[in-house]
C-alpha cells in the first residue's frame, strides 16, 4: 500500500535522490548532506509534502542508504522509499514503477533542489493538469553560452555561440500525465540528464512555466552557501 499524504490530490512527486554529489566536494550522498543542520532531502520532502496537489511520495535512494531514508522521512511526510540505479534515470524509472495507475500527473523533482518552494510545485502540476503532456520550469540563462571541441595542444575551441535569447536553464520539478511519462520511460535508450529530454525525443509538445530561483540545484560547495543564505532571508 502506497502512503498517501491528501487523498484528494492528483499528482504522485518522484524525488530522485540516489546521486553521489561528487561535485559537492568529499562526503555522504548529496541528497543527505546538511543545509542549516537538516539533510538536503529533508528541506525537499517537507516543501513537495506542503503542497496542497501531491497524493503520493516516492523516493528513490542510494540503495545501501533506503533504510536509513526511511527513517530520516518517517517524521517529516508519509513517503515510498525505494533503491535508486545507477543513472539518474533509472532512478526515475524504479520511483515511477511505484506509482499506482489512478494518479493522473507525475512529477520528477531532484532532491538537490532542496528549496524549490510549494508555488512552483502547484504551478507545474495546473500546467499539466490544464492539458500540457509535459511541463518544465524554466529560467533565462544569465551568461554567455558558447559551444567548444578540442583545440590543438589539449586546450578547448570556440566552435560557436549561441543566441542566448533563445536559451533556458532547466529545473525541477518537471511535470507530465503518467501515461506520457510512463511511455517515455519504457522507449528511452541513451540516458538523459532530464525527463522532458525523453518526451522532447516522443515528438510530443514539452510546455515552459516560469521557474524560481529558489528552486536551484545545490551542486558545488558555493551553492550550499548560497541556499543558506536564502534559508535565512525568509
Ligand atoms: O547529478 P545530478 O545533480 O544531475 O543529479 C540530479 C538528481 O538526481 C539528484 O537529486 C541526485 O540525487 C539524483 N540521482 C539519482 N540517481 C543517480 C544519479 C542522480 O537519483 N544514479
Amino acid at each position: 500500500v502506497t502512503p498517501q499524504l491528501n487523498a484528494r490530490g492528483d499528482v504522485a512527486v518522484l524525488v530522485p535522490a540516489a546521486g553521489a554529489g561528487l561535485r559537492l566536494g568529499p562526503g555522504g550522498p548529496k541528497a543527505l548532506r546538511l543545509l542549516a543542520g537538516e539533510p538536503l532531502l529533508v528541506h525537499a520532502i517537507r516543501r513537495v509534502a506542503a503542497s496542497p496537489s501531491v497524493r503520493t511520495i516516492v523516493v528513490a535512494a542510494p540503495a545501501a542508504e533506503v533504510e536509513a531514508v526511511r527513517d530520516l522521512l518517517a517524521t517529516v511526510a508519509p513517503v515510498t522509499v525505494v533503491a535508486g540505479g545507477a543513472e539518474r534515470q533509472e532512478s526515475v524509472a524504479l520511483a515511477l514503477a511505484a506509482v499506482p495507475a489512478d494518479v493522473p500527473i507525475v512529477l520528477v523533482h531532484d532532491a538537490a533542489r532542496a528549496l524549490t518552494p510549494p508555488e512552483l510545485i502547484e504551478s507545474v502540476a495546473a500546467a499539466v493538469r490544464a492539458g500540457h503532456p509535459a511541463v518544465i520550469p524554466v529560467l533565462p540563462v544569465v551568461d554567455t553560452i558558447k559551444e567548444v571541441g578540442p583545440g590543438g595542444d589539449g586546450s578547448e575551441t570556440v566552435l560557436g555561440t549561441v543566441d542566448r535569447a533563445v536559451l533556458r536553464s532547466v529545473q525541477t520539478p518537471q511535470g507530465f500525465r503518467h501515461d506520457v511519462l510512463a511511455a517515455a520511460h519504457a522507449s528511452a535508450s541513451d540516458p538523459l540528464t532530464d525527463d522532458a529530454g525523453l518526451v522532447e525525443k516522443a515528438g510530443l509538445p514539452v510546455t515552459c512555466v516560469p521557474g524560481s530561483d529558489l528552486a536551484l540545484k545545490i551542486t558545488r560547495p558555493l551553492d550550499l552557501v548560497l541556499a543558506e543564505a536564502l534559508l535565512h532571508l525568509r
